[in-house]
């Protein structure tokens, strides 16, 4: 019994300590995104950027759920880093995306750094 207790109290920790090392989310549904707090100073401009350009068509939560689950909700894709850059390419191509490859390339480089900070 209370090996089963160490046990369960350990798995909760190591859980806990995975959960933390993760960049933060923020909000539920429409308006979840990332914690601006938890993006550094040298991405916070692309954040902006991101947070205003890709919800045009639909809500941060696809984005933010596709980099924190490793998993692209709509097609139940894997979303690595190389996911991130297709992406980035597909929803540039996207009629009326209104956004610059300078702007995709900002949100790949700065997705690609939260797909990191969650992998520590
Ligand atoms: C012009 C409209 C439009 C814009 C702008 C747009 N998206 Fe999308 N996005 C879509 C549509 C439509 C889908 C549905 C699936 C598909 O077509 O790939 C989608 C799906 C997604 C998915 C989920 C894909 C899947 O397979 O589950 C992610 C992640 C995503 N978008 C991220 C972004 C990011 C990041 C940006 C900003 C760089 C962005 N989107 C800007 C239209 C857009």
């Amino acid at each position: 019994m209370k090996r089963i207790f160490l046990l369960s109290a350990l798995i909760t920790l190591a859980i806990a300590a995975v959960a933390d090392a993760r960049v933060k989310v923020k909000g539920r549904g429409a308006n979840m995104n990332f914690d601006a707090a938890s993006i550094p100073a040298q991405y916070q401009a692309s954040f902006e950027m991101m947070s205003k350009k890709c919800i045009k068509c639909h809500a941060m939560e696809r984005t933010v759920v596709a980099v924190q689950t490793g998993r692209a909700p709509i097609t139940g894709q894997i979303f690595d880093r190389q996911a991130i850059k297709a992406y980035g390419i597909k929803m540039l191509r996207k009629p009326n995306s209104d956004m610059s490859k300078q702007e995709i390339r900002e949100v790949v480089i700065l997705l690609n750094y939260i797909m990191e900070e969650n992998t520590k």
